[in-house]
């Protein structure tokens, strides 16, 4: 009761503090991170009149969702069951499951950082209902073009996915049906050079580090990769929490090819 009441006001205060140190922090990073943070500068602001109708539309869908009693049968890739046997089948609401989702603020940042650059080529781990993937397949039709493939395990969420997506008019996004360590080397192999990925499910920390390695042939000389529910720590790999997050630290690859921000 307390967390949800001082929430509102604490996020306002970061925000606050954000727009004032963005500009001087922009300053000393290279490309692509000053872009990054140029969107995520966007991203504090009310979103301007291209972007303002097009997240409305996606946001009424989201008011939809959370509202729709109908019940799925969905395989739940919960945290723990996704790398040891089979995932259980379970009813579950839409509006339960929409739940997942990221939510208007983060969806935002994602949305401005991926228009600031770009992306051709996009991959997302985690789809659920469709509302990320809607987020960043707009910001790509609005940032030129391209395409986004964006996987799910759970077949009756896949299905619901793609039915928002066409609902939205977002005709360059293919969602993949079935588990990532599946699905995922056959989307890389379609997908490369990719320059966006947004990994948003399966979050233990031995799943993302393989799924980050999956990733590394197959990105493109310029590449985002991005992790949610990641818990910062000092040690580069180590023994991580064990469910419901993934341990890393910044740290560079031995190559110089990649560094993590
Ligand atoms: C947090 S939700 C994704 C939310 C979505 N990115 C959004 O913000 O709209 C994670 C999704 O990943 C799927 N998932 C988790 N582990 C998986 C795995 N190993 N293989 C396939 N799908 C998986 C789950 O079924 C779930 O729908």
């Amino acid at each position: 009761m307390l967390r949800s009441w001082i929430k509102a006001p604490v996020r306002h205060l970061l925000v606050a503090r954000a727009r004032t140190r963005l500009p001087a922090l922009a300053a000393r990073l290279a490309e692509p991170a000053r872009m990054l943070l140029n969107g995520l500068g966007r991203a504090l602001e009310a979103p301007d009149p291209v972007a303002a109708p097009r997240i409305a539309r996606i946001e009424a869908l989201r008011r939809e969702l959370l509202a729709d009693p109908t019940e799925l049968e969905v395989v739940d890739y919960g945290a723990g069951r996704a790398g040891s046997g089979p995932a259980p089948t379970i009813r579950r609401p839409v509006a339960v499951a929409c739940r997942a989702s990221k939510s208007p603020f983060w969806c935002r940042i994602l949305f401005e950082m991926m228009r600031a650059m770009a992306p051709c080529r996009a991959v997302e781990l985690g789809t659920c209902v469709g509302i990320s993937a809607s987020y960043q397949a707009t910001a790509q039709e609005l940032a030129g073009g391209g395409h986004l493939w964006t996987l799910e395990g759970a077949p009756a969420l896949a299905a619901l996915a793609r039915r928002n997506l066409e609902g939205l008019g977002l005709s360059s996004v293919t969602v993949v049906e079935g588990p990532f360590a599946d699905t995922l080397e056959g989307v890389l192999d379609v997908a490369a050079p990719v320059d966006w990925a947004f990994i948003d499910g399966h979050h233990e920390e031995r799943a993302t580090l393989t799924y980050f390695r999956a990733f590394l042939p197959h990105l493109a000389e310029r590449a985002v990769l991005l992790f949610d529910d990641i818990a910062w720590r000092p040690a580069c790999v180590g023994p991580g929490r064990p469910s419901g997050g993934t341990s890393a630290s910044p740290c560079r690859s031995t190559s110089g090819r990649w560094v993590s921000v």
